[in-house]
């Protein structure tokens, strides 16, 4: 079979950011500590009053473009992921694709443009689709741009809002790729759930509790079918394990759930048995609730062990590091976590080709996903050519009162009524300048 994956990865952040600890958390009147050890989040991304998700889908898709001297002419598939559309209709790939002919020669005319949705997991959803327009032969030798972009808003006041973000991540897919090609097989987890929804809203309704718990269990289920059709996994398996990361926190409780799925039966749960015991089994327990209990303090321990501290910081807080400074992005969070944990392995000088990484995507509402991917000899080149830090180094640091202005900018029913400056200058990018006559957005590229 064709090897299809990630052949060019860009990243795109909102120019605008708060921070948690020292903005947010005095305002709010709670412990920094809150934020930056409870939920593993330091600062938010924001967009400036003329970014949204077109302008950083956009301009992450020019960065691509350009950095890999791309014509219109070689994408036969523009596909945007994204939970923040403006438009029940006109999907959002169609105004990128506008905004990079404006800079381009050539068109996308004979590009097949779409939409995903299903919360944070169409990314992975789009990424898949274009594997499938490949491997199926359709594809007429051209790559894929996959675009997850989103501005991931709460309403103010709302338990998330301390987990927002903004920003675009767009990937080229594509055969015979530089990065990482992607395993044929695929794990899923999906159920009817009500956790995190927009019914015609722009910020969300969220059981916050709940649907941790939902993508604890989804996970669960998705690494279980993933495992049906590929081999029982091992924590050795994988240089890192990005996951979907709405914050830190939350992948921290799913990394030691996916521990001990992955040791229980091997060699690491005999060697931990002197120490903690092995596994609680539940046909061991009378009922449900003693052998939840019993599984609780059993991961109590497990967290404590010099095995799981190990693998844990090896494996997964390498692909937290982004998202710590950026918050939730939604669609890109878990593409961001791929590029965190390859960040790291470039800083580290670590030897990654041919090493495997467990990827794990997640969608309220609810669906998770898992596949495996392999690290290819050009990831090296294209992880270092990103040029995210300085980005996050520019970034505007907002006072509340401006974070205040800025959420209200973006938020639609008040958008009309305000007119707030402009915190950065644009500079070299696409930017929002308006509605037209049709109550479509505008947009135009800034030298
Ligand atoms: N020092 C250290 N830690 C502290 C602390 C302090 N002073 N104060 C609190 N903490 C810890 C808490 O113990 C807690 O950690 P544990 O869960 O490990 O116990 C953590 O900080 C958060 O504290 P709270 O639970 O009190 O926080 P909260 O109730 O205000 O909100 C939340 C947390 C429910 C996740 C909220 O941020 C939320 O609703 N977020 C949006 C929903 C979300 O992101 N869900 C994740 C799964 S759904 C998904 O993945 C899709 C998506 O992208 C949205």
């Amino acid at each position: 079979m064709t090897a299809v994956g990630i052949d060019a990865i860009e990243i795109w952040t909102g120019k605008l950011m708060l921070d948690l600890p020292n903005t947010f958390a005095p305002v709010k009147g709670d412990d920094p500590e809150k934020y930056t050890k409870g939920l593993g989040l330091y600062a938010s991304s924001f967009p400036d009053t003329y970014e949204d998700i077109v302008t950083m889908g956009a301009n992450a898709a020019k960065q691509l473009m350009d950095r890999h001297d791309l014509k219109p002419a070689d994408i036969g598939r523009i596909d945007v992921a994204t939970e923040s559309a403006f438009d029940h209709s006109k999907p959002v790939s169609t105004y990128i694709a506008g905004c990079l002919e404006q800079v381009y020669e050539g068109d996308f005319r004979h590009a097949n443009k779409g939409e995903r949705k299903f919360a944070c997991v169409a990314g992975t959803q789009s990424i898949d689709d274009a594997y499938n327009w490949i491997q199926a032969g359709r594809n007429r030798g051209r790559a894929a741009l996959v675009i997850a972009t989103d501005t991931a808003l709460y309403a103010r006041g709302d338990p998330g809002e301390a987990t927002q973000g903004a920003g675009a991540v767009a990937m080229l897919i594509d055969e015979d790729p530089s990065v990482v090609e992607l395993s044929t097989e695929q794990g899923y987890g999906s159920m009817d759930e009500t956790d995190f929804l927009k019914p015609n809203q722009q910020f969300p309704s969220v059981d916050g509790k709940r649907s941790m718990q939902v993508y604890l269990a989804r996970m669960r289920e998705a690494l279980e079918d993933f495992e049906s059709v590929a081999w029982d996994t091992h924590p050795d398996d994988f240089a890192y394990i990005p996951f979907h990361t709405p914050f830190p926190g939350m992948v921290r409780k799913a990394g030691l759930l996916g521990f001990r799925h992955m040791i229980r039966d091997t060699e690491i749960e005999d060697e931990l048995e002197g120490e903690i015991g092995r596994q609680p089994r539940e046909p061991d327990f009378e009922t449900r609730e003693d052998y939840e209990a019993a599984i609780r303090d059993h991961m109590d321990d497990l967290k404590r062990t010099d095995q799981y501290r190990a693998w844990y910081d090896a494996t997964i807080e390498p692909t937290l590091e982004l998202s710590s400074t950026v918050g939730n992005w939604y669609t890109g969070s878990v593409h961001i976590a791929r590029v965190s944990a390859l960040r790291h392995g470039a800083e580290t000088g670590a030897d990654l080709v041919g090493s495997k990484l467990l990827v794990g995507s997640y969608g309220s509402g609810a669906q998770a996903e898992i596949h495996a991917e392999t690290v290819q000899d050009g990831w090296k080149d294209e992880i270092e050519g990103l040029n995210i830090d300085e980005q996050l180094d520019a970034r505007y640091d907002l006072s509340w009162g401006e974070y205040e202005l800025v959420h209200d900018v973006h938020e639609y029913d008040k958008e009309t009524d305000i007119d707030v400056e402009e915190f950065t200058p644009p500079s070299e990018e696409f930017v929002f300048t308006g509605w037209g006559r049709m109550n479509e957005r505008r947009y135009e590229y800034v030298e």
